[in-house]
């Protein structure tokens, strides 16, 4: 009992003595820099992730717009439309001006939530889902679904879109293709994932999803 209680003591002494040491050379060079605790946070991040199978580390490497859109305050104005700006110059407006697809295979996309994950076989976009219901309300017999996003029920049924070729349904057609290929071009820190930019799905896949949305055919217009 008595040992304990001296070795308790010293401990406390011992610590005691830490702490004004501490106290004492406070204001020394010793305390890192917002820059270096940055950098510390930074490596320790990078050392907690690991690559498996499909998923490298290029992941946790971010862009100009995920950076901006992460950190304390959101960026400035002028950041903003330089994402918005860098965003609508990746997009690869449709081969020969076709921008429908059948939205028959949009619809199965568009409920497809596989792809991206470490074991899945391939990056290739044909073997990914567009996992709009995640995010989205897309049709009314949905068990479930996301609400992050807006609603796409009657997406273009409530945008007057009767027929897409007409000149008049042009710009709601080209900003319909410009988000699904690279969202951040009208909005900088949009949640939605950059579909046709980061390869998540290619453009025929866009086309059938276009046409889930857009075709006065397809239930979401009914
Ligand atoms: C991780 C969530 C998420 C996923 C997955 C997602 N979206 Fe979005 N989407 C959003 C959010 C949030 C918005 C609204 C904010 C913005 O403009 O980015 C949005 C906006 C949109 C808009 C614009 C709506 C408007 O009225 O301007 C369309 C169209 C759209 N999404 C379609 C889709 C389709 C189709 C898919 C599947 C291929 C999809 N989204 C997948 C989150 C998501």
């Amino acid at each position: 009992m008595k040992t304990k209680t001296i070795l308790l003591n010293a401990v406390v002494a011992a610590a005691g003595a830490a702490l004004l040491a501490g106290c004492a050379s406070a204001p020394s060079a010793s305390i890192p820099t917002a820059a270096e605790l940055d950098a510390q946070a930074a490596a320790m991040h990078k050392a907690s992730f690991r690559a498996q199978g499909i998923a490298k580390l290029d992941r946790i490497q971010q862009d100009l717009g995920q950076a901006a859109c992460s950190s304390e305050k959101p960026p400035s104005e002028d950041v903003a439309k330089r994402v918005e700006a860098e965003a609508l110059a990746t997009i690869k407006w449709p081969t020969g001006g076709q921008y429908l697809g059948d939205w028959r295979i949009g619809e199965t996309l568009a409920q497809d939530g596989r792809g991206m994950a470490w074991n899945n076989s391939s990056t290739d976009p044909k073997d990914n889902g567009g996992q709009c219901y995640n995010c989205h309300e897309i049709d009314k017999k949905e068990i479930s679904y996301g609400n992050i996003g807006p609603s796409l029920w009657n997406y273009g049924k409530i945008r007057g879109v009767k027929d897409v070729t007409d000149p008049a349904a042009a710009p709601i057609v080209q900003y319909t293709w410009g988000k699904l290929w690279n969202s951040k071009a009208y909005s900088a820190c949009s949640n939605m994932p950059r579909m046709g930019h980061m390869k998540l799905l290619n453009e025929e896949q866009i086309r059938h999803i276009m046409a889930l949305l857009l075709d006065p055919k397809s239930p979401v217009n009914q």
